[in-house]
């Protein structure tokens, strides 16, 4: 096999065991074993975390996740690494967010809690 050929092989099958493992699901917590119903819980501190940088610096564009100024983002479910890549890059007309402005271990608690949210 050339070695273009196999690249496309091996991308496929990257492409393929992330539609498996997140993208058609949706229920990445499952696995966990957290509570997939029930109350919000922001009582774990990381959520807590995360949602006081969502309300700092997303809220106004998407409040409390729902559609606003941006589009909403509690009904689908984008994986971790898209946010990340949607809060660092600032993909179209949304500003970007730089590491001096929410640090790496912020951006995890954020995805935690938009996780957490989807689910309610
Ligand atoms: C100034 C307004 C604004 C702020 C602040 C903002 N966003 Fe956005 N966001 C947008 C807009 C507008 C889009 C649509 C971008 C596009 O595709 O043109 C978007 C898109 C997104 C998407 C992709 C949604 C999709 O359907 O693919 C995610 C995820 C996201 N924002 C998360 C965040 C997070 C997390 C924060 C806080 C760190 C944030 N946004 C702050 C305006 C904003």
């Amino acid at each position: 096999m050339k070695g273009a050929q196999m690249r496309r092989v091996l991308m496929l099958s990257i492409a393929a065991s992330l539609v498996v493992s997140g993208w058609g699901c949706g229920c990445g917590s499952a696995r966990r074993g957290a509570p997939v119903a029930g109350p919000f819980d922001d009582s774990q501190p990381h959520i807590a975390r995360g949602k006081k940088v969502f309300e700092e610096n997303c809220s106004q564009c998407h409040p409390g996740g729902e559609a606003g100024l941006g589009p909403a983002i509690n009904n689908k479910p984008l994986p971790g690494f898209l946010i990340k890549f949607q809060v660092r890059k600032g993909i179209g007309a949304m500003p970007s967010f730089p590491n001096e402005h929410i640090s790496d271990s912020e951006l995890d608690d954020l995805v935690s809690y938009l996780k957490a949210l989807r689910r309610h």
